[in-house]
């Protein structure tokens, strides 16, 4: 298959993700078809996709005109056999459980043709674990998306199956929806940024968790030296504690290290409070107005 012969684009998984990549394939010309297991979430991802395609114009990416064509692209289906019959390229955006993912894909391989090239949007999971389940390895990778609304940087990671060919294919994908695709030599957990990203909130998470410098004080360093907006404690809230806390958990559990036990439990504790960040308005920090973004916190 050529680039220009993917048209059409199945995206599995209306949630915060899903809705984000429909969003960019539907601006950039693809039909999307939309699935979720329920209407209302489905419903829920269609509305936020409007939104978001509202936050593109506000910011001048596309104009009014460009939205409703934009969203008259996108199909929200509820049957996956409708859904995957007639589609170019799967992007699978539902909940980080390797098995839900491998049982969706060896599904989708009994609906979707031949040419259809499968990817995962993964955030932490390697694609090599459910490979097999595809039934085209060759024709399945890591399609990895972060924020769209504040970056356009992908990655794109092969397993040890995956063909040039499909590599190549999704590297052109990626710039023909307007991204900026890191494409990877082999799989590695946590891609390039992540992986970088994990390191940090370590740190951060060790110096707090020790009483080392507080909260604050670790932002207003890392901040102050790098000219950045916010730091490692604001950049968790908006990722959201529930899910820094799930992975900092799973890698306490599986090795046993008790400083990555400290760092989970010092943020398990916000999460039992119910402040999971930025979308809860209560993290480390508090919402709309974090201490963080004062003109004057670098000062102290
Ligand atoms: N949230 C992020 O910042 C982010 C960033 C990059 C990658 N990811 C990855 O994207 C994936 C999805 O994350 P999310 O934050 O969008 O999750 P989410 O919980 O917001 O959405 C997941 C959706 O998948 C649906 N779903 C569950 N099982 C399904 C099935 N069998 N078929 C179809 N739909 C099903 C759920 O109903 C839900 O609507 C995860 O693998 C995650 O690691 C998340």
């Amino acid at each position: 298959m050529n680039i220009d012969d993917v048209k059409k684009v199945l995206v599995v998984g209306s949630g915060t993700m899903g809705q984000q990549i429909a969003t960019v394939c539907i601006m950039h010309g693809m039909a999307v078809n939309l699935y979720d297991v329920k209407k209302e979430l489905l419903d829920a991802g269609m509305e936020r996709i409007d939104r978001l395609l509202g936050f593109f114009v506000k910011h001048r990416a596309i104009s009014e005109q460009d939205r409703a064509t934009a969203f008259a692209r996108v199909s929200a289906v509820t049957s996956i056999e409708e859904a995957g019959a007639d589609v170019d390229l799967v992007s699978e955006s539902i909940p980080e459980d390797p098995k839900l993912k491998g049982q969706l894909f060896s599904q989708l391989n009994t609906i979707c043709p031949e040419r259809t090239i499968f990817t995962t949007n993964t955030s932490t999971l390697l694609p090599s674990m459910f490979a097999a389940n595809t039934g085209r390895p060759d024709r399945f990778v890591a399609f990895h998306f972060h924020d769209v609304r504040t970056t356009t940087i992908v990655d794109v990671m092969p397993h040890p199956g995956t063909s040039k060919e499909t590599v190549g294919l999704v590297r052109d994908f990626a710039v023909r929806i307007g991204q900026t695709p890191i494409v990877m030599e082999r799989e590695s957990v946590g891609y390039v940024f992540n992986f970088m990203l994990v390191s940090l909130f370590e740190s951060a998470l060790t110096l707090a968790s020790n009483n080392v410098a507080s909260i604050e004080d670790i932002d207003r360093s890392w901040m102050g030296v790098m000219g950045t907006m916010s730091g490692p404690f604001g950049i968790m809230d908006s990722v959201g504690l529930q899910t820094v806390w799930k992975v900092n958990d799973f890698w306490a559990r599986a090795l046993k290290d008790p400083q990555k036990i400290r760092n989970a439990e010092f943020v398990k504790a916000y999460v039992d409070q119910g402040r999971l960040g930025v979308k809860t308005r209560k993290g480390f920090y508090e919402y709309p107005h974090p201490k963080f973004r004062n003109p004057d916190f670098i000062r102290g």
